[in-house]
């Protein structure tokens, strides 16, 4: 059966995109696979009257069930509506690999999809977004399509260098495959470890810098689609304290490294429309249960952990929206 976002009050893409672009901004994406995740961003954007994007991925689906996870999401549409009124948000399918799967999100009452097919050649990538697009559009639905592929921690600099998105080649996708935005990669990528540390300077507190992303490909890109929304995956900035309160209590993450806050807020105020976060929120939880575990040994009711957890995260999201993204207080100015 076939639910329309729009009888869950639920925004596409496109309003939101086109006011991000003016007042040089972005829409945070957060991931969420649990309640504690998405009250953190329900409560946290509405606090900070920030529009946003509640992703979902396919292995969120799978995790929560997808019957459940987006009822839960209906139930958060009906909760803003209770703390925040006019504040709206969009139910996206993150990294969505098959025609088949941004059918049923949209079925089930997403808002927009990913459709990505940046590992495909480049003429199977356009057939691939264009059948969804031709697919989502009747309905109303935003389609984020990628080109280029974020480079992961196995790969060597030359083949992170040769899989950054080629300028000569967005107009033509954008063109042929009617797409609402663009993911691109210019040096960022999934997860905690975006860089190897040999990749990295370290600063005088000896701490890794990581290189700096490809603002000259953004300049580049942006020069071929001009006013295009563009999209930032893997863009989590893999804040150090909370890597240290996780390795101070117990944890093991070696090396890890993100994209300086500084950086995102530059590509913030590009034609970069909406930045992906997941790996951030992930690192607070994981921060908030090891350390209020430690200092509470006898604890066993989960809300005394999850709890705190789902707070830091809901003030680490706060942050973010007001001082990275710069989406704070823009609720009003798109939906009020
Ligand atoms: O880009 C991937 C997102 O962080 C979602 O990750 O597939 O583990 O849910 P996941
Ligand atoms: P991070 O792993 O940097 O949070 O990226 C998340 C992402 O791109 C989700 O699609
Ligand atoms: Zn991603």
């Amino acid at each position: 059966m076939m639910t329309s976002y729009k009888e869950l009050g639920l925004v596409n893409t496109k309003g939101m995109f086109k006011k991000a672009m003016a007042g040089q901004y972005a829409i945070p994406a957060y991931n969420f696979n649990n309640l504690e995740q998405l009250q953190a961003i329900i409560l946290g954007c509405a606090e900070s009257d920030s529009p946003f994007i509640l992703q979902v991925s396919s292995g969120a689906r799978k995790y929560a069930n997808q019957t459940l996870l987006r009822y839960m999401a209906q139930g958060a549409a009906e909760l803003l509506k209770e703390l925040n009124p006019h504040l709206r948000f969009t139910l996206h399918l993150d990294h969505g690999d098959t025609f088949e799967l941004c059918q049923s999100c949209v079925e089930a009452g997403f808002s927009s999809v990913m459709i990505d097919g940046s590992h495909l050649r480049f003429d199977d990538n356009i057939t691939l977004t264009k059948k969804v697009v031709e697919y989502a559009h009747p309905y109303d639905v935003t389609v984020e399509g990628e080109l280029g592929v974020l480079a992961g921690i196995e790969d060597d600099v030359e083949a992170a260098k040769s899989i950054y998105t080629q300028p000569d080649d967005v107009e033509e996708f954008v063109g042929k495959t009617g797409v609402d935005s663009l993911a691109i990669s210019i040096g960022t990528s999934h997860g905690a470890y975006k860089f190897k540390p040999e990749q990295c300077t370290r600063n005088e507190q000896g701490v890794l810098v990581p290189p700096p992303l490809r603002f000259d490909i953004l300049k580049e890109i942006e020069k071929r689609i001009p006013g295009f929304p563009i999209v930032l995956h893997g863009a989590s900035s893999v804040l150090p304290k909370y890597v240290e309160i996780i390795n101070h209590h117990g944890g093991s993450l070696k090396a890890a490294v993100g994209i300086p806050e500084e950086q995102i807020r530059q590509a913030a105020r590009s034609a970069v429309c909406k930045v992906n976060i997941d790996s951030d929120g992930r690192l607070v939880v994981t921060a908030m249960v090891r350390k209020t575990l430690a200092e509470n040994p006898a604890e066993f009711d989960p809300r005394k952990y999850l709890g705190p957890a789902r707070e830091e995260l809901k003030q680490m999201i706060i942050e973010k929206n007001k001082n990275v993204l710069g989406s704070a207080g823009k609720g009003k100015e798109i939906f009020g």
